[in-house]
């Protein structure tokens, strides 16, 4: 008999893409399913959905209501929706999409196997959206590599409560995975051939993880203890928050070469009295010394950043604080969106008088200023060599090999595919829209 078939849908960021990952992980154990990229031919579809910015409620129901003929074609096919939707939602999902069998939160989809066996007996939706600590880390099976790259989760939730935000009420307050725990991980995607980890969490500059002796580990002593796991030769983590970026794990940048020379760092606006409005807990001194700081300990780091424009009641003068704090900073790179108001949340009840059109443009306006300083960066990298994660074929074609510098850039240059999953030397030749182009450098032992 050959295997059933799960399909998973995404919709949000690198957490929910971990998320997705472990649900096929955990149902290919208990249940034996394989992922398949065609819903037609799944057994299963999981719609696993965010709910931080813009319509998402409306989003999910309308997907369901794609799938409802699938589901009316055999009855014996399942739908589930997880995420930060389902947490919101719970039951309501259920009630409102008749064709919703399984209802989970992020904190939950270790108990899908559970949940389907319920589902199974009682012909009735299984729902579970509760918050059960970091039970979940513990149930799941031992992580697969795809990849010389991996995103690993060191923490969940978040206890920051900025006022725009609904991550605290969808995934929790801030918990912290055990470090022997992510340790553990890591090592066995190491012996995989994984080379690059990327540290997850929505704030991880709050990470205390357990230690063995009742003590707890922060960020920047879990990067050292990373850095030390054999075959580990770069790390990256996100996301960060400004207020609780300490002096150690901006040490943290001068000490280990194996942090990578990128850091996302969200400042969401350049006015402090936006800042105050959106209870971000610094101001934009407290920022730019923060800046000040890591750069000193690495030279040369690309950053990056978010950026909200449109928050209720966001004059002129305070999208222009933004503007010149982006050129003050020269952010190379940056995640900005219009403000949207979250249900739930404090700003929802905010007056906002700016009109829609006027959000648009200053968007496009700051999108603009970040490509001129991202256009800097990318072709001051030019002329110089780099070491490379070979991460496999270039996406544009043409038989290149494509990876990731340090500072995060994607650079195209000729190799063989047997490169892949290797870190060399690529010298950058020249800079494209949104990558980089360059030229693998032989040792002079290969050239013999
Ligand atoms: N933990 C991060 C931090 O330190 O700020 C942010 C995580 S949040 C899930 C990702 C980004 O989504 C935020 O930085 C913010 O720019 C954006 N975001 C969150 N809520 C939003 C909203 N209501 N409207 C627009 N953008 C929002
Ligand atoms: Fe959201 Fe602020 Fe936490 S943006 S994820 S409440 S740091």
């Amino acid at each position: 008999m050959s295997s059933p078939k799960l399909y998973v849908l995404t919709h949000g960021c690198q957490m929910n893409e971990y998320d997705s990952a472990k649900m096929a992980d955990v149902l290919a154990k208990s249940h034996g399913y394989e992922r398949t990229q065609n819903p037609d031919q799944a057994d299963l579809l999981l719609l696993n959905t965010c709910s931080v910015r813009e319509k998402a409620q409306e989003k999910v129901f309308s997907e369901l209501g794609r799938w409802k003929s699938w589901k009316q074609a055999d009855s014996r096919r399942l739908i589930g929706v997880g995420g930060c939707v389902a947490s919101q939602e719970g039951e309501a999902i259920a009630k409102r999409a008749p064709i919703v069998d399984l209802v989970f939160g992020p904190q939950t989809l270790h108990r899908l196997p559970e949940l389907i066996e319920q589902r199974r007996q009682t012909q009735r939706p299984s729902i579970d959206v509760s918050f059960p600590e970091i039970e979940k880390f513990d149930a799941l099976p031992k992580p697969r590599a795809e990849g010389p790259t991996a995103f690993v989760s060191i923490m969940e939730g978040c206890s920051k409560y900025c006022s725009f935000c609904v991550v605290p009420y969808t995934r929790g307050t801030e918990i912290s995975r055990p470090l022997d725990g992510v340790l553990v991980e890591i090592a066995q995607l190491a012996a995989q051939g994984v080379r690059e980890v990327t540290l997850l969490g929505q704030n991880v500059n709050a990470y205390r993880g357990a230690m063995a002796d009742s003590a707890s580990c922060d960020l920047a002593l879990l990067i050292h203890y990373v850095a030390r796991i054999p075959g580990i030769q770069r790390i990256r983590f996100t996301t960060s928050h400004p207020a609780e970026f300490t002096d150690a794990l901006a040490d943290a940048f001068a000490t280990e070469p194996k942090l990578a020379s990128y850091l996302h760092l969200p400042v969401q606006s350049g006015s402090d009295r936006i800042l105050g409005m959106m209870k971000r807990g610094y101001t934009r001194a407290d920022y730019l010394r923060r800046i000040e700081r890591v750069r000193a300990a690495r030279p040369g780091l690309s950053l990056s950043s978010d950026f909200i424009v449109g928050f209720p009641g966001e004059t002129e003068a305070d999208f222009e604080q933004t503007l010149t704090l982006i050129d003050e900073v020269g952010f190379d790179c940056a995640y900005s969106f219009v403000y949207s108001p979250r249900p739930g949340t404090p700003a929802a009840n905010l007056r906002d008088g700016v009109p829609l059109e006027v959000k648009q443009e200053r968007l496009r306006i700051l999108q603009e200023r970040i490509r001129v300083h991202d256009d800097a960066y990318r072709n001051a990298l030019v002329g110089s060599t780099h070491s490379v994660l070979v991460e496999g074929r270039s996406k544009r074609g043409g038989g290149q090999m494509a990876g990731r510098v340090s500072a995060n850039r994607v650079v195209n240059f000729d190799a063989p595919a047997s490169l892949a999953g290797q870190l060399v030397d690529v010298h950058v030749t020249g800079a494209a829209t949104n990558s980089l182009l360059g030229r693998l450098v032989l040792s002079a032992a290969e050239c013999a």
